[in-house]
């Protein structure tokens, strides 16, 4: 393994990816979930709802949401019958957030808020029946580890599910998508959270995550079973859905 990665299209230290993934979301955490709505025209709502339906959460089930940031994922397993959660989050700006909104919503303690990183999860082998990531992974140094402890902490029997911006198959499409990425997002993220770099961060990384297929591979590298993936919106994200047996 080289001592360089990517942190969008530039080449950085493998150390300073984290702590610079760090900052984007430290810069845009009180704006993040306006950003969303604005970015996507709400689609993204649609897609975190299609990630559920696919769960179906049951009322003996405890998710590990992982890159959760506010909540989304968490709060749409909670409202929809599941038992317990815990978002995990490398950020803790993004849980405050989060934590904020559970509060607003009375949720109580049936969501837990814990830093950690993707990578190293605080959480024992085997103790968890769910494991979500949606736009976590691009943001990770090694995919690699995260999935590897994704596999360890779920139990057998468990199940992955990854949501994450992917690749359009559709040429004309994927055209359109790449100018309109490049040229709206960053201006609209500079207007809105004052932060074009982190925008730009986002349509980069988006560019350089491993398509369907790929993500695919990797989720069997490390042990997964019956993985399946599911486009949304013509590739712009997908779902890959895996089981530890
Ligand atoms: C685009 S946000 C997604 C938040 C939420 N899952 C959602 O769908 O709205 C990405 C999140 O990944 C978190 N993150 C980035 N790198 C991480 C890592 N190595 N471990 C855990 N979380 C990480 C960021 O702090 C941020 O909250």
């Amino acid at each position: 393994m080289t001592d360089r990665t990517h942190f969008g299209y530039q080449d950085v230290a493998r150390e300073a990816k984290a702590g610079l993934v760090r900052d984007v979301f430290d810069n845009v955490a009180g704006r993040y979930d306006l950003m969303n709505d604005l970015m996507s025209a709400g689609v993204h709502r649609r897609w975190k709802d299609a990630a559920l339906d696919w769960l179906a959460p049951q009322p003996h089930q405890h998710l590990l949401d992982v890159a959760g940031g506010t909540g989304d994922i968490a709060f749409r397993f909670l409202e929809r019958g599941g038992g317990a959660v815990t978002v995990c989050d490398i950020n803790e700006k993004m849980l405050a957030e989060g934590r904020r909104r559970a509060n607003d919503q009375l949720l109580g303690d049936k969501a837990k808020w814990l830093v950690g990183d993707a990578e190293r999860l605080p959480i024992p082998d085997r103790s968890v029946d769910v494991y979500s990531i949606a736009f976590g992974l691009r943001n990770v140094t090694n995919i690699e580890l995260a999935l590897a402890e994704a596999f360890r902490v779920l139990k057998i029997g468990g199940r992955f599910l990854c949501l994450e911006f992917s690749h359009v198959e559709n040429a004309a499409l994927a055209k359109v998508y790449e100018q309109f990425s490049f040229s709206v997002l960053p201006a609209l993220g500079a207007r809105v959270t004052g932060d074009r770099e982190a925008y730009q961060y986002l349509v980069e990384s988006i560019r350089r995550f491993p398509n369907q297929q790929d993500l695919a591979d990797k989720l069997q590298a490390q042990g997964f079973e019956n993985i399946t993936v599911r486009n949304l919106s013509a590739g712009i994200a997908a779902m890959h859905s895996g089981w530890r047996l």
